[in-house]
């Protein structure tokens, strides 16, 4: 039986023959261009200037030698084995080489096996690649952090931690990524696939030097003994490398790429159907009169895990929502200053004015207003009912009040939603983050105004989205919850629950915080 099972399968590669991995053979990125740079600049010899760009980025090739420059053009529409072309002749070797390396980042090696194209390794950013040196022996392994998905109807292998993305092109090299998702040998993969082992260690090397692959050693795999890495959730660090210009070269920033198909989300939200309760808005002049100074609530700010006795009243509930988050002025769309969309402006500062955050509260206790699930509408200064079924209601409550540990339940649980496409019709690569940036600055704002009006603030910092979508019939994609914050009124001083940070060593001006506690305790 033992032999049977042999059948068929080639000879295990002979751990004392090294195993030599084939090469790869190098070609721009499709979106490179290579030119003529000015006849001025040749000289004598024939040397030339080339001007090799991708996008933005141009690199000016001055003295190039002509063989190399043949290569370098060669290379623009098929891969060339560079160094096979340049081998008779050592100066133009060591020019290539300097070129390339310079040229790194917008390169693509083409790996090949069986005489098939079976890779293309494209840089991201600006280094080139280098093949690691794999035993064929040596535990192999996918990266923890490596994903792959179908980029035009090829599976892509990315990783936050590479600057590179392997283009699985050949059949046997998705059978050979799919084995290294499990892990094994390069010469035990070699016996699985239907590879040499020599093309099979030429992959492996390559996507190992690519920080796709991960190569072990008697102790296992560095990466799992990182404990920077093991700090790093998978989608956390992707989301970091993503969001961030660098090591991705996608598109970046205001590019508006939706702006010739999809018609720009309003700037404000339609309100929802359901019965409307206006809210008292404060007069400016009331609101100065009695505001603490910048400083004190700045510096007094804290978070209250609680409440007082009596319950947030609608005036206060009305001024907290009018001076956090209501719209205060409205325009169509500008395209004449890079504006093609409809904007508004609020209290807080939001990316390209698009304000994409919407308010939900639910009210759990506040004189004058049933318990509910609302709407906050920041043109009308109005709460839309949006549901009133207690179960929904409580399980929201319940979930906060755990997260901040606290034994009462709060008077208003706000649920800051994002309408996403607000940002993503204008942005690319950073409008989830953006997002979030502007949870953290509404959140500071309520912060400060909740201080100065003498109320309970307290942040959270996670929230079941579903739930929320579910309980205020929201499409998931297009508008979820991305922050949550509690509002309460205020504890008597005495039964104000300790700060977090009370106890703590004194280091700069701890004064400020008390005397900033007693101007608020003594304005209340
Ligand atoms: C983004 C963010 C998330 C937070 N999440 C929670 C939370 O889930 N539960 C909680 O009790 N406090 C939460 N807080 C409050 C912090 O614990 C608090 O700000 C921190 O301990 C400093 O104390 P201070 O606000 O009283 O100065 C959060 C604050 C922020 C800004």
């Amino acid at each position: 039986m033992a032999e049977r099972a042999h059948v068929g399968r080639r000879p295990q590669p002979d751990r004392d023959v090294p195993v030599k991995p084939t090469s790869a053979r190098l070609a721009f990125r499709d979106d490179v261009i290579v030119e003529e740079g000015s006849a001025a600049a040749e000289t004598a010899e024939g040397r030339r200037t080339l001007v090799v760009s991708r996008g933005p980025s141009r690199f000016t090739l001055r003295g190039t030698r002509p063989e190399v420059a043949r290569v370098l053009v060669r290379m623009t529409h098929e891969p060339v084995d560079t160094e096979a072309a340049v081998r008779d002749a050592p100066a133009c070797a060591r020019q290539m080489s300097a070129v390339l390396s310079r040229l790194g980042g917008l390169l693509a090696h083409h790996l090949r096996a069986g005489g098939e194209e079976a890779a293309r390794i494209e840089s991201s950013a600006g280094a080139p690649l280098t093949a690691a040196p794999v035993d064929a022996h040596a535990p192999v392994r996918m990266s923890p952090f490596s994903l792959c998905r179908s980029v035009d109807g090829h599976p892509v292998v990315e990783s936050p931690l590479s600057t590179f993305r392997a283009v699985l092109t050949g059949a046997g090299t998705r059978r050979l990524v799919a084995e290294l998702f499990t892990g094994g040998t390069a010469a035990r993969f070699a016996e699985d696939t239907a590879m040499s082992p020599g093309d099979v260690l030429a992959l492996v090397s390559h996507l190992a030097g690519a920080a796709l692959v991960d190569v072990g050693d008697v102790e296992g795999f560095a990466v799992d003994r990182d404990p920077v890495l093991a700090q790093w959730d998978f989608h956390d660090l992707l989301f970091h490398a993503r969001s961030r210009s660098g090591r991705y070269d996608g598109d970046y920033g205001a590019v508006f790429a939706h702006r010739a198909t999809i018609e720009p989300c309003p700037a404000v939200r339609t309100p929802p159907q359901g019965s409307r309760t206006p809210l008292p808005r404060p007069p400016l002049g009331a609101v100065l009169a009695k505001d603490v100074p910048l400083t004190v609530a700045v510096e007094g700010r804290r978070s209250v895990r609680g409440r007082g006795l009596t319950p947030l009243s609608l005036a206060e509930l009305g001024e907290f929502l009018y001076r956090t988050a209501r719209v205060r002025t409205v325009t169509e769309a500008l395209p004449e200053q890079g504006m093609p969309y409809p904007a508004t402006s609020r209290p807080y500062p939001s990316g390209g004015a698009a304000y994409d955050l919407e308010l939900y509260l639910t009210v759990n206790r506040v004189a004058g207003l049933a318990p509910g699930m609302y709407h906050y509408d920041p043109v009308g200064h109005a709460l839309v009912l949006v549901n009133d079924e207690p179960e929904q209601r409580q399980l929201l409550l319940d979930w906060a009040r755990r997260a901040t540990g606290a034994d009462q339940t709060a008077d208003v649980h706000v649920m800051v939603t994002s309408r996403f496409q607000r940002l993503s019709w204008k942005y690319r690569g950073m409008a989830y983050a953006a997002t979030l940036k502007h949870v953290g600055v509404l959140y500071q704002t309520m912060y400060l105004v909740a201080t100065a009006m003498g109320l309970a603030p307290c942040a959270l910092g996670g929230g079941d989205s579903d739930l929320t979508a579910t309980a205020l019939g929201l499409d998931y994609t297009r508008e979820s919850a991305v922050g949550e914050f509690l509002l309460s009124s205020l504890p008597a001083p005495g039964d104000l629950p300790p700060a977090g940070h009370d106890g703590w060593e004194r280091v700069n001006g701890h004064s400020w915080y008390r005397q900033a506690r007693l101007h608020l305790e003594a304005g209340r």
